[in-house]
């Protein structure tokens, strides 16, 4: 008896050991694809079906997107939007999906944190201005830590599309007009997001929207077509998205718009001969909210099951709420319309990004106070900074800036003087405007009682009620210098915030105009989301500073610009067009056929924007010379360097942005007048000089693409500019 137990149990050991053995998939030292291959194959469809769907958690906050919020979570879903920001409520649901899931699948949540979560930063067309991506990175890093402290993994967020036309709101959430400032920031974004690694704690995955060409929407109107030709899909559009998924963004969202008669949501050419065959991208891609429905409306598809079928074939891994691939995928797939192999690449691509975030053996957030997670002394001395480093001081006659010591009396009229929630920007529905430091908290912050600082609103951002305008006059009057502060509301950009002019609304110009009357200085102090048109106001001011939306720490930035604490050094990302009649205008445009004469020009205003592309003054005087070239003439693979020495000439420290621009006068396609290829931004001391270089490699500085995306370096003669200044060269076979 004894024996036949013994025998037993020894035939039971194996079974009982493997059972007990932890599946491949839940050990943390197995690689990344071990893993991933030994869960599918534990998978049904259904259980693939539910990886490739995102819910929303919560009620939205985004007006755009408002939708019943789904209760009765299932346990196996891939995603959420996760619109709360409470810890234990996400380690609530995590729970549920890894206890009462088969398999204990982590879900994936994200929410966009676009430019800071409950610290919210400068815009990213602000960033931009500030030519400073470690500041970037550093915030993006801040914004990661808040989101993983609060129940996030994943942001929607960097937006990379590049924008010409400030009709657009969505302009605000770029990186501005060219290629290259977008991929500079993209990527400094992604790594600030991402980290070192994606399963470092405070990491979270990064996801590059909207793939591809959604700034293009005609006449700046939102969701519209987009024209775009392969030549500029290629030379314009493409380049930031390359560079950031080379740089390990682990994500990508397909855009809204329709690129020339195919909807970037079923673009196959887009979404998989380009971002997954060519540039091998092994993380995947959600739909924007509501694309795969849309592409109903955009008529490429004639209901829902045609949508899930052209936007999954298309290579649009997960559906953004849409619940179009939960209903329609397993009957496609019963079909024979789509493939299980194809189910599976989709689901892996997935799975990898929750095992490389570490998903399956940390599920859980720490759960920390609001106190202990938000707003941190660092975090908003980072949020100042980069803010500082993002205005731009656009006009300063006669050195009205800074601030004399004489000044005793500042009026500080205006709508924005006082206003906190616009200051946010908009995608900050984290951002209390109760955090915000205004204009004129930073103002008595930074003058205490050395300046006699008199507030007066004036008038309201709209409308026409002038009845505010006296005292503002009056208030004008009995000071030396008036600074009036006029601006945007957040909701006039972002999402869904097309606007058919770019200048103000007609009451806030009223109102300067008005304070002319008092016939002191005036500094116009812009707070927007976009480049304004100032056409009639810009000859009525001394000087002008652009403060965009800068976030939670925007007073004390501005106000020691204005004291001269802090030398100014943002440069602009964007053009600003004399008037919204010359949009399109932006720096690296093509060369006219009759480049002389005006010929071509408007006939009643100007064709030059009022200031263009890295425009941006400093207090203190930067003189250029000696610019050289280590050599007149280079093989197609030799490196040659561009040098210039930059001296600051004035009184005060201050940063300087070396932009480095390129031009091919003649090449078989034509090319921009120039190119932004190389930038470089660094402190200089009264007196001091410094030389910058620019390390010129012609296959990544010089070539070109076609409209296939074939590179080409092509002999013949190049330019570069810097400061003004031009050095020609020659590159031969
Ligand atoms: C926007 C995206 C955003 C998504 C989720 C969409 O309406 O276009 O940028 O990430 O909503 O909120």
């Amino acid at each position: 008896m004894r024996k036949l137990l013994i025998l037993f149990v020894s035939a039971l050991l194996p079974w009982l050991s493997v059972r007990s053995q932890k599946p491949v998939y839940k050990d943390a030292g197995q690689p990344v694809e071990t893993r991933v291959k030994d869960l599918l194959k534990r998978m049904t469809l259904h259980e693939k079906v539910l990886q490739l769907n995102q819910y929303t958690f919560g009620e939205n906050d985004n007006p755009n997107n408002i939708g019943t919020e789904v209760k009765n979570l299932p346990a196996e879903i891939g995603s959420l939007i996760y619109l709360h920001t409470d810890p234990k409520l996400r380690n609530q649901i995590q729970r549920k999906a890894m206890e009462e899931s088969r398999l204990g699948i982590p879900i994936l949540f994200g929410f966009d944190v676009i430019h800071g979560l409950r610290t919210v930063y400068p815009i990213s067309l602000a960033q931009a201005c500030s030519f400073n991506p470690d500041l970037v990175t550093q915030a993006c890093g801040m914004a990661a830590k808040e989101s993983v402290l609060s129940g996030i993994d994943w942001t929607f967020s960097p937006m990379i599309d590049v924008a010409r036309d400030p009709r657009w709101g969505r302009i605000s959430e770029c990186y501005g007009e060219d290629p290259y400032l977008n991929t500079v920031f993209g990527v400094a974004s992604v790594q600030g997001y991402q980290g070192e690694k994606l399963s470092d704690p405070y990491s979270i995955a990064a996801c590059l929207k909207h793939y591809v060409g959604y700034g293009a929407s005609e006449g700046g109107r939102d969701y519209r077509y987009t024209d775009i030709s392969p030549q500029a899909l290629w030379e314009t559009y493409l380049p930031p998205y390359e560079a950031c998924v080379k740089a390990g963004a682990a994500t990508l969202m397909s855009s809204f718009n329709d690129i020339s008669g195919v909807p970037a949501t079923s673009n196959h050419y887009i979404l998989t001969e380009i971002l997954k065959n060519k540039w091998r991208h092994d993380g995947f891609v959600v739909s924007d909210w509501n694309a795969i429905e849309q592409l109903i409306y955009q008529g490429v598809a004639k209901d829902r099951k045609e949508a899930a079928y052209k936007a999954f074939h298309a290579g649009v891994e997960m559906d953004m709420r849409d619940n179009i691939y939960y209903e329609y995928l397993e009957q496609l797939v019963a079909e024979k319309k789509i493939q299980m192999s194809q189910i599976d690449d989709a689901v892996a691509r997935i799975l990898r990004v929750k095992f490389r975030l570490g998903l399956f053996d940390e599920p859980y957030t720490k759960e920390l106070t609001e106190q202990e997670r938000y707003l941190q002394k660092e975090d908003i001395a980072l949020a100042a900074r980069l803010a500082e480093e993002s205005m731009v001081l656009l006009k300063n006659e006669n050195n009205l800036l800074p601030l004399s010591s004489t000044v005793k009396r500042v009026a500080l009229i205006g709508p924005m003087a006082k206003d906190s929630a616009n200051l946010l920007g908009a995608w900050a529905f984290k951002g209390h405007a109760e955090d915000v430091e205004t204009i004129y908290e930073g103002m008595q912050k930074e003058f205490g009682d050395k300046v006699q600082l008199d507030y007066e609103q004036g008038c309201a951002l709209d409308g026409n009620d002038e009845s505010g305008f006296s005292a503002a006059l009056k208030t004008a009057e009995a000071s030396d210098v008036v600074v009036v502060c006029l601006g945007e509301s957040k909701q006039w950009s972002g999402e869904n915030a097309s606007r058919s002019t770019i200048a103000l609304p007609d009451i806030q110009e009223k109102l300067l105009l008005h304070l002319k009357q008092a016939n002191k200085p005036i500094v116009l102090v812009l707070s927007s989301g976009r480049p304004l048109e100032l056409i009639r106001l810009e000859p009525q001011v001394e000087a002008i500073i652009e403060m965009w939306q800068p976030g939670v720490a925007g007073g004390t930035p501005l106000a020691g610009i204005l004291s001269g604490r802090v030398n100014p050094s943002g440069k602009l990302s964007v053009t600003f067009p004399l008037s919204t009649g010359q949009i399109p205008v932006y720096y690296n445009m093509r060369q006219s056929a009759r480049p002389f004469d005006a010929m071509g020009d408007y006939q009643d205003i100007p064709t030059k924007p009022l200031y263009p592309f890295g425009h941006g003054l400093s207090y203190t005087t930067f003189v250029y010379s000696d610019a050289k070239l280590s050599s007149l003439k280079i093989r197609k693979n030799q490196k040659i360097t561009a040098e210039v020495t930059v001296t600051n000439a004035g009184k005060m420290e201050g940063k300087e942005t070396v932009l480095w621009y390129v031009s091919d006068p003649f090449c078989s396609i034509s090319r921009p007048m120039k190119e932004l290829k190389f930038f470089e931004k660094h402190s200089l001391n009264a007196g001091e000089s410094r030389v910058f270089r620019f390390e010129i490699d012609p296959m990544r500085d010089l070539s070109y693409t076609d409209a296939t995306g074939k590179r080409f370096l092509e002999a013949g003669e190049f330019i570069v500019s810097v400061g003004g200044r031009k050095l020609t060269f020659e590159v031969v076979d």
